[in-house]
């Protein structure tokens, strides 16, 4: 586990010799690469075990950086990028630009687009500075597992597996972030996040693609712990709840509901989405670390990042029925 300076520049050396590191980003920690070293990212995909298929993020510390990796054609609204850069950049979000022809292809999977981020946390930022290069990183867990919000949980994920791990607390959103396209003059979500709907729609004409065939997390079964997970649907009266199952409470249970459970995770008592958000993770993770059979979740409100929190947990749901490691099928 690396800590402060002297763990910053440990990180640089070793990421210039070409290994990947654990590292933290205000959404959730990063499995990092130099972006420009193809054998550097291949060793992502291997110690994540995912499909190369599925392209990388970007991570850049500042806007000024854009032009490494990405090429300012036609093809996007560069008024529009440039305003949503100005309005969330350091951020959770990530936009679709074209691709730069330097950036290896492993990055986007053969695709012409990329996808970029300013991150906001100082020790990323300041690993990208003393590297002087741009860092490839998708969620630091294993492929369509839980993500990780500490550095102890990259360390449960992936410890064997990687060079390094580098602590700066906990992730303060806990929840990845928002992916963008941006055409012909409106933004399309691919994937929900901290920056919501409505903060963009500031900016333009939204539209969020119900059906992710081919998008980010588009796989179903993506998020999910080994137990089986179930949303709660109805009234929780008249659910049946076997012995020794844990739940996921948004504010908290009445008393009696909550002795149903022999494991109760509340996300925010005071009922505030962000909150929540930044605990979903870390209570699904101890709830499918601790001992009880079968995990259930009260739903939340959808609005806000509360869509985000949802989306999350309709998926780790699915994957949670099919078994470990299946994907599902794509909508
Ligand atoms: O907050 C975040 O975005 C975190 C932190 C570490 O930055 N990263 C993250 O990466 O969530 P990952 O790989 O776990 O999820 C990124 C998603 C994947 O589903 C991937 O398929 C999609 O973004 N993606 C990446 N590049 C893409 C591209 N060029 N075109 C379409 N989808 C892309
Ligand atoms: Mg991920």
């Amino acid at each position: 586990m690396l800590h402060g300076e002297a763990g910053v520049a440990e990180s640089v050396a070793l990421l210039r010799a070409g290994e990947v590191v654990g590292m933290p980003t205000e959404t959730v920690y990063g499995l990092a690469a130099d972006a420009f070293q193809p054998l550097a990212l291949a060793r992502i995909f291997e110690a994540k075990e995912r499909p190369l298929s599925d392209p990388l993020i970007i991570h850049i510390p500042e806007v000024g950086w854009l032009d490494r990796v990405a090429l300012s054609d036609d093809s996007v609204d560069r008024n529009l990028v440039e305003r949503l850069a100005a309005g969330f950049w350091p951020g959770p979000l990530t936009i679709l630009l074209p691709k730069h022809p330097n950036l290896p292809d492993l990055v986007t999977a053969g695709s012409e687009w990329v996808a970029v981020r300013v991150t906001s946390h100082p020790l990323f930022q300041e690993v990208m500075r003393q590297l002087g290069s741009p860092i490839a990183a998708p969620s630091a867990n294993r492929f369509g597992r839980i993500s990780p919000t500490t550095a102890e949980d990259v360390r449960m994920e992936l410890g064997e597996t990687i060079a390094g791990i580098l602590d700066g607390g906990p992730s303060s959103h806990g929840m990845e972030s928002t992916i963008l396209t941006v055409r012909e003059g409106r933004m399309e979500i691919l994937r929900p996040g901290p920056i919501t709907e409505d903060q963009l729609k500031e900016f333009g004409h939204v539209i969020r693609r119900e059906c992710l065939v081919n998008t980010p997390g588009s796989l179903p079964g993506h998020y999910a712990p080994g137990k089986e997970l179930q949303i709660i649907k109805k009234d929780i009266n008249e659910l049946k709840v076997p012995a020794n199952s844990g739940v996921i409470s948004f504010k908290g249970m009445d008393l009696g509901i909550d002795q149903l459970f022999a494991r109760v995770e509340v996300l925010s008592p005071s009922g505030d989405l962000r909150e929540a958000a930044s605990n979903f993770y870390g209570a699904l993770r101890r709830l499918d670390q601790s001992e009880v059979d079968m995990i259930f979740s009260e739903s939340l409100p959808e609005e806000g990042i509360g869509v985000a929190i949802m989306d999350r947990l309709r998926r780790a749901e699915y994957g949670s029925k099919k078994g470990s490691g299946h994907q599902g099928d794509r909508c």
